[in-house]
């Protein structure tokens, strides 16, 4: 299920407060589905500061750690989402652009849409092993659509 490396593939993204609140949420969504991703888990939540600290457990030791827990913590309600389609890790991120949207090339989610690195507007998971942890801590397995043959082999 959701295996890496196959057109079942997924990831983990969120449309953080900022994107929510600039109503960039279908905006998004429409980017990843024109590509030929599957949208197979969506749900707008607020996370707590526990959440969010489990979420950004890696970066724990980082100067700007605090601010960002408190920035998503605090700012309102996200949109999670899982996306499934071949490749859908690593190119998602390629679509997400970089982490400072003024680095982000044109064409990007952050490259169009953002300016500022501490309101990037969405995240995106950094690898399979991130993907599937992320989708867990956030999903539960029944949130998560089991879309298999909505499509034709050839269609991804
Ligand atoms: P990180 O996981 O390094 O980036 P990405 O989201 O591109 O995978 O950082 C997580 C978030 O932390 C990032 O999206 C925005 C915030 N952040 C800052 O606010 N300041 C910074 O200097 C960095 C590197 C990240």
């Amino acid at each position: 299920q959701g295996l890496p490396g196959t057109k079942y593939e997924r990831t983990f993204m969120m449309v953080k407060p900022d994107g929510v609140q600039r109503q960039l949420t279908g905006e998004i969504i429409k980017r990843m589905e024109t590509k030929g991703y599957v949208l197979v888990g969506l749900k707008m939540v607020t996370p707590d500061e526990k959440l969010v600290s489990q979420h950004y457990d890696d970066l724990k030791a980082r100067p700007f750690y605090k601010g960002l827990v408190k920035y998503m913590s605090s700012s309102g309600p996200v949109v999670a989402m899982v996306f499934q389609g071949k490749g859908v890790v690593d190119y998602g991120r390629v679509m997400i652009g970089v982490t400072d949207p003024l680095k982000s090339a044109p064409g990007t989610i952050r490259g169009d849409l953002s300016v500022d690195v501490g309101r990037n507007t969405i995240h995106g998971s950094d690898g399979t092993s991130p993907a599937q942890d992320e989708i867990a801590l956030w999903f539960k397995p029944e949130e998560v659509a089991d879309i298999k043959n909505c499509a034709s082999a050839w269609i991804y």
